[in-house]
């Protein structure tokens, strides 16, 4: 089967920086593919390239056969792009609902029917009893649950999702796996960065890990979490190596 997105030799250099060097990949449909790697390793820097947020200094971006490296954001998320943003941004003054409506818009030109679509995704997420919520009143837990609510809403082919899952306590962190697995066994595609290895573990088919823009090791979770190479780009930041 040929690759929903295929990424070839990207780079993106800030001045002298590589913050991406030269990084190839590919993801199927169907598949969860995780990205790790040490803060500054230019994993969001990558989601950017191909979301299109940030033009590569090099390289391109292949969405559904097509060369997608010259269009904007709103065009890649029409033709099947969902993400997340690390730092999220839902409109704060809106409810949940409509935060979520102006997604379902995008496909949906009667008012009723993106309204129905939108519960539909709330009732997907667990958050139908937060729609008349203002957004700004949401937890962080439930702020990033929006965030994924937001990007179903544009019926994605792919779900890009950066560190959603930072910040959440322990039985938040459980019921956002149960989430994305639910989506997963629905047919969902993902590609996912996370620094929580539990995580990892739990929900990936395959790992690629970046250190210092390069793609330094893919595998599966288990061969990947044991690799040398791995251990030390975390170690050599400082980072606990969790077994649990
Ligand atoms: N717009 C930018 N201009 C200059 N440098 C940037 C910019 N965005 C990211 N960087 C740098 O690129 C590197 C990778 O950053 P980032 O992709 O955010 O890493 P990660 O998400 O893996 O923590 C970092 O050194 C960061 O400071
Ligand atoms: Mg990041």
């Amino acid at each position: 089967m040929t690759a929903m997105l295929d990424i070839q030799h990207a780079s993106k250099h800030f001045l002298g920086l590589r913050a991406v060097d030269d990084v190839s990949m590919s993801v199927k449909k169907g598949e969860i593919v995780s990205i790790i790697g040490p803060n500054g390793a230019g994993k969001t820097t990558f989601f950017n390239l191909i979301t299109g947020q940030l033009a590569p200094t090099m390289g391109d971006v292949v969405f559904l056969g097509q060369k997608v490296n010259d269009l904007a954001p709103h065009q890649r998320a029409k033709i099947g792009m969902g993400r997340t943003f690390q730092i999220s941004k839902p409109l704060i003054a809106m409810s949940v609902l409509e935060n979520v409506m102006i997604g379902t818009f995008k496909n949906e030109s009667s008012m009723n029917r993106a309204k129905e679509k939108a519960i539909e995704v709330l009732e997907t997420v667990s958050m139908l009893d937060l729609a008349g919520k203002r957004s700004g009143d949401l937890t962080l837990s439930q702020r990033r649950r929006l965030e994924v609510a937001r990007a179903l809403a544009l019926e994605p082919q792919i779900m890009l999702l950066d560190e959603v899952m930072a910040g959440l306590n322990q039985s938040e962190v459980s019921q956002s796996i149960e989430l994305l697995q639910r989506l997963h066994a629905q047919g969902h595609t993902f590609l996912i960065i996370e620094h929580n290895l539990k995580v990892v573990r739990a929900f990936s088919e395959r790992v690629l890990v970046l250190d210092q823009g390069r793609l330094i090791a893919e595998g599966s979770a288990e061969e990947i979490l044991n690799a040398p190479e791995v251990i030390k780009a975390y170690l050599g930041e400082g980072h606990q190596w969790k077994k649990s």
